[in-house]
């Protein structure tokens, strides 16, 4: 894991608190438990960020289902390329079964897109997304998310199981990351001092 200053990083407002949380992911678990009534589950969590989020929206799925899980991580060389490397993969076979891809955030989509287009390859009946967060103005690909919990704005967002160089995925609530530093400043770029000062709701 790399060093950083925590002066570096600071932590902003609760974007997400947790109650809202818990009650979306149960809202999602009820659709996802009427859309696929009667059909064979897989769910497929895309770690390491969406493991909180499965946790909580598999319990809330009232059907019989199965969990497997797909580690990633984005190749140094090409960041936004969506070329991810896998560090683990699925365990059983998703052919012919109805998978659902759970993932924590959609940013530009394009690693969601290589995983829909890898995961395809696999002959599954039908392969849907569902992401807890959409940064819906920071798409470059045209995807769509059946499941979405929240739009939110463009900022660095951590907490629910998602990280900033493997820390904060232990916070219950969503919040923004403000950086500090010019070098990190292009993560979130684009006025997020302004949007971070916004909540979801
Ligand atoms: P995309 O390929 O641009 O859609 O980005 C995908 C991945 O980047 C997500 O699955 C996250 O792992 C990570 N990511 C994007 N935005 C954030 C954020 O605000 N906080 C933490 N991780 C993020
Ligand atoms: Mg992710």
């Amino acid at each position: 894991m790399k060093s950083f200053s925590p002066s570096e990083t600071e932590l902003r407002n609760v974007l997400i608190p947790q109650n809202r949380l818990q009650e979306r992911v149960s809202e999602l678990g009820q659709e996802i438990s009427q859309a696929f009534d009667g059909k064979d589950l897989a769910i497929v969590a895309i770690l390491k960020g969406s493991f909180v989020f499965a946790a909580d929206l598999l319990r809330a799925v009232k059907i019989q289902c199965s969990i497997d899980f797909m580690g990633i991580s984005s190749y140094a060389g090409q960041p936004g390329s969506g070329v991810v490397r896998i560090t683990k993969d699925l365990d059983e076979s998703i052919a012919g079964r109805n998978v659902l891809l759970v993932e924590d955030i959609i940013d530009t989509g394009l690693t969601a897109n290589y995983l829909l287009q890898a995961l395809k390859q696999r002959k599954p009946a039908s392969i849907d997304i569902c992401a807890l967060l959409d940064k819906a103005a920071r798409r470059l690909i045209d995807l769509p998310i059946p499941y979405r919990g929240f739009e939110i704005p463009d900022v660095f967002v951590v907490g629910y199981g998602m990280d900033y160089q493997q820390l904060y995925r232990n916070l219950p609530h969503i919040a923004v990351l403000r950086f500090n530093n010019e070098q990190n400043a292009t993560r979130d770029a684009n006025g997020s001092d302004q949007a971070g000062d916004k909540s979801v709701s």
